[in-house]
């Protein structure tokens, strides 16, 4: 066990008061018994026997003793262990201290007890499975270097734990399961994430490891409730402040056409927060659980759920916002919409963004006919799309009360990996890949620029979101 693990270990054990620094004797080797190797789960096994000594307490004088300053920092504190218990004289009782040996009590202690009359007798308690945390079980049977993650690392989902196992961690993957589940009352189902990603949808194939082979999980993220099939559609909660940050932005009323929705993570609580959200993906899973989620979060009114290719998505929001706008719903209530304006500002301060020229209140854009945001969240690959924009909005020049020059076009939120971990390094090699697939200059002095690092991937790998203004001359380009 690494020593800065034991000393957290009895730090949780220990009087909040005490300090760590010069934990007992007796306890500073506090661990589980080791048995490295051990491949099926013996409970049994991880029994210890602390020596502690036993004060001799009168019933009566019980209360004032086991308060008394000279002792309060030398009681045993630990979690499911009673720290007085039965003694063969009826008429006393025994608190046990947290030493083997007189010798470590401080003498006024050690003075207060012999001027009390109390003997001191040497004494046990025994830890078992149950008092281990996750990682101090699988740290006692599987062999690990100091810089290595822990077996017992996990993500949750909704119940489900999953679990990322090196290869020479397989032959324990049965009890690290069932050690997850043992500690962690909210898991049902663990799973071992295998290298395998479904190319195009982007979820994982996993193997259960420990439990049910229940894959329908519910978990909530930016106030809504998100319900789905974790073995078919992705879901990374890692992503919950990027959704946050992007949503944050999103004035009400506004509309939004997200490309790459997944199960509705920016869609659901964007139309929650009063947008009207076109939500779109390619995965049926997805669409299907987006549909479910949209239900779920009362949101059917606001949210419009298509499955399509992205490319074809980007090219006929336009004319589907414009052609086929949302019915009003009602409008949201002063208190929520100072609310949202709140969130946003601070938002759009936290991120160093000045908010979107479109920003309207509600009731100052009666029809939302004109798409106001994109999101596409497919980092491997959604910069490839941006050739889709070419056009997109040249259908709407035909269509009757339509005004190209009163009309703000869309900022695209485009998410992206990059090698280059240096900024100026990452945003040439990202400016140049846009510009390569938008077919225009994509550069920093753009309308509505901001490069965005969402998060470090791998050591060699950033995500970062790409967000500029769709250019006029890119929008209206003649379609032949
Ligand atoms: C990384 S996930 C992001 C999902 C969601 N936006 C989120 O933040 O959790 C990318 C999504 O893009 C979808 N996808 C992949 N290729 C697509 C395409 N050509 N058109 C539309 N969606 C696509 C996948 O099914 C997946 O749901």
């Amino acid at each position: 066990m690494k020593a800065a693990h034991i000393a957290a270990r009895i730090a949780s054990l220990l009087p909040r008061t005490m300090s760590t620094s010069s934990p007992s004797p007796s306890l500073r080797a506090l661990q589980p018994p080791q048995h490295k190797g051990m491949t099926a789960l013996d409970r049994s096994k991880f029994a210890l026997t602390i020596p502690v000594l036993a004060a001799r307490v009168r019933a009566g004088d019980m209360g004032a003793v086991r308060k008394h300053d000279l002792l309060r920092g030398h009681i045993v504190d630990i979690p499911k262990i009673r720290s007085i218990t039965p003694d063969a004289d009826p008429a006393l009782r025994r608190l046990l201290l947290r030493v083997a040996d007189p010798a470590e009590l401080p003498e006024p202690t050690r003075a207060f007890l012999a001027d009390s009359g109390i003997a001191l007798e040497p004494d046990s308690v025994t830890l078992g499975y149950e008092h281990w945390t996750a990682s101090e079980i699988l740290n006692a049977v599987i062999e690990t270097k100091e810089d290595e993650d822990t077996p017992s690392s996990f993500t949750q989902t909704g119940h489900i734990a999953h679990v990322n196992l090196r290869e020479e961690w397989l032959p324990y993957k049965a009890m690290i399961g069932q050690v997850i589940l043992d500690k962690i009352p909210s898991i049902r189902t663990v799973v071992n994430k295998l290298s395998e990603i479904h190319a195009e949808y982007r979820y994982f194939d996993m193997e259960v490891i420990a439990g049910d082979e229940d894959f329908v999980a519910t978990t909530s993220e930016s106030g809504c409730t998100f319900t789905f099939d974790f073995a078919h559609v992705y879901w990374n909660s890692r992503l919950h402040t990027e959704h946050e940050r992007l949503i944050s932005q999103f004035a009400p009323g506004s509309v939004v056409a997200d490309a790459m929705a997944g199960v509705g993570p920016f869609a659901v609580p964007a139309a929650k927060r009063g947008a009207y959200v076109l939500g779109n993906d390619l995965n049926p899973e997805s669409v299907r659980w987006m549909r479910e989620n949209r239900v779920r979060n009362k949101v059917e009114e606001r949210l419009r759920v298509t499955e399509a290719d992205a490319r074809a998505f980007i090219r006929g929001a336009p004319a589907e916002a414009w052609r086929n706008p949302f019915p009003r719903s009602e409008p949201l209530t002063t208190r929520q919409r100072e609310r949202e304006a709140r969130r946003r500002r601070e938002a759009a301060k936290e991120a160093g963004v000045v908010l979107p020229r479109e920003e309207k209140a509600e009731e100052e854009t009666p029809k939302p006919q004109t798409v106001d945001h994109y999101v596409m969240n497919l980092p491997d690959s959604a910069l490839e799309f941006l050739d889709a924009y070419a056009g997109s909005f040249t259908p709407l020049l035909d269509e009757p009360g339509f005004d190209a020059a009163a009309t703000t076009l869309p900022l695209i939120h485009c998410h992206c990996f990059t090698r280059f971990l240096d900024l100026d390094a990452a945003t040439r090699d990202i400016n140049e890949r846009a510009t390569a697939a938008l077919g225009h200059p994509v550069t920093t002095d753009m309308d509505g620029y901001l490069l965005h690092l969402v998060r470090r991937v791998a050591p060699n790998k950033d995500m970062y979101c790409l967000t500029f203004r769709l250019p006029h001359d890119v929008a209206y380009k003649k379609i032949v």
